[in-house]
């Protein structure tokens, strides 16, 4: 619902789809979600810099960064998740109209926060793809870049996912990727293919 009165949308003389043909390629958002240490991060900018390398617009959107300035008030409630994951779905939204591939690095743990974003997007032009990174929590906890799993079994860090808070499992996400078997590679070329199979790039 839009709280502020007297506002009206403005409608831009140069469109999405004009940026898509002057870029040579589309747009859209790849929200790649998953367990802290599954991957995500990692993924996301060998993949930025595979699509940047072939002169694709491309720009990463990443849950650390992002709760370091725009997400800086929030913390990881359920509420604040939620609130987070909204602010980030319309930046995502703003830079897909502005004719870049942007891809979103959040564990975003739930389905309704995920599914709200989905939502944004164009269903006819598949402009939402969901990249699920499946990795078994034990290999998540054996990697801890962070040292992060560590502390929350200490009991450190309250409501940490997968050990005292919650991770709904995407039932239909676009792609599946097990970073538990594959390769950062392999993941980056399973996205890619996609990509090229949607005719995105
Ligand atoms: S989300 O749930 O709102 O999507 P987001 O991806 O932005 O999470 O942030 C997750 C990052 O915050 C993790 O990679 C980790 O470094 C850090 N973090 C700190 N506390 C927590 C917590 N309680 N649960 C999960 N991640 C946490």
């Amino acid at each position: 619902m839009v709280k502020g009165k007297n506002i009206k949308w403005h409608k831009a003389k140069v469109t999405k789809k004009d940026r898509w043909m002057q870029n040579a390629h589309r747009s859209a958002l790849i929200w790649i979600t998953g367990l802290s240490a599954s991957g995500k991060s990692t993924v996301a900018t060998e993949l930025e810099h595979t699509l940047f390398c072939r002169k694709i617009n491309t720009f990463v959107l990443d849950g650390d960064n992002v709760r370091h300035g725009l997400c800086k008030d929030l913390g990881f409630s359920a509420e604040c998740r939620k609130e987070n994951l909204r602010r980030v779905g319309e930046v995502a939204k703003l830079l897909v109209d502005a004719g870049v591939l942007t891809i979103a690095a959040f564990i975003s743990p739930y389905a309704a926060d995920r599914n709200n974003i989905r939502a944004l997007f164009n269903s006819d032009d598949e402009e939402f793809i969901e990249v699920y990174l499946k990795c078994d929590i034990s290999i998540c906890e054996q990697r801890d870049p962070k040292g992060l799993y560590k502390k929350a079994r200490a009991g450190e860090i309250p409501q940490f996912t997968g050990i005292s808070d919650p991770y709904e499992e995407p039932l239909a996400p676009e792609i599946i990727i097990e970073t538990d078997r594959l390769t950062v590679q392999e993941s980056v070329d399973m996205i890619i293919d996609h990509l090229r199979g949607r005719k995105i790039i």
